[in-house]
């Protein structure tokens, strides 16, 4: 069975309380439950992890070459700012789409930078929390089919 890692960035874990206006009264626990129920119907397996250390989140793209066949991957606020990460995604053989919740493009103009989006294989912003749900759909229909 394939199976993806979710990975969330920081401030990610306040989903819920964060922002409601932007970002929806959706936690996170309930976005990853979303996932789990709707990826076991396709057939794959999700994992999922947040940090809001970049060293962790790192790490975790590191291992994700040994145990996982993709990544959905929301960078939040490191999107913009961090070579490290980009360095990472470029570093791993495995897949990995970006996905923001809110459209990065409809807001601050340091947000219409992606450090990340030229590394990965494709992006998906401004769905809410089913950007990372139709990410999950790009990986059954492009990438595991
Ligand atoms: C975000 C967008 C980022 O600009 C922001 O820093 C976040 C969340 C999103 O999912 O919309 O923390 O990645």
């Amino acid at each position: 069975m394939p199976s993806i890692l979710v990975l969330h960035g920081p401030n990610l874990n306040l989903l819920g309380q964060r922002e409601p206006d932007v970002y929806g009264a959706i936690t996170l626990d309930d976005i990853n439950q979303q996932l789990v129920e709707a990826a076991a119907e396709m057939g794959i397996e999700i994992s999922a992890f947040q940090s809001n250390q970049e060293g962790a989140l790192i790490d975790a793209l590191h291992q994700a070459e040994q145990n996982a066949d993709g990544v959905i991957f929301n960078p939040a606020g490191y999107t913009h700012t961090s070579v490290a990460l980009r360095d990472a995604v470029a570093a791993i053989e495995v897949p990995v789409v970006e996905v923001h919740i809110s459209n990065v493009y409809a807001r601050e103009e340091f947000r219409h930078k992606s450090l990340l989006s030229p590394v990965c294989m494709g992006k998906i912003t401004g769905f809410g929390w089913r950007s990372y749900l139709l990410a999950l759909y790009a990986f059954k229909e492009i990438v595991f089919e």
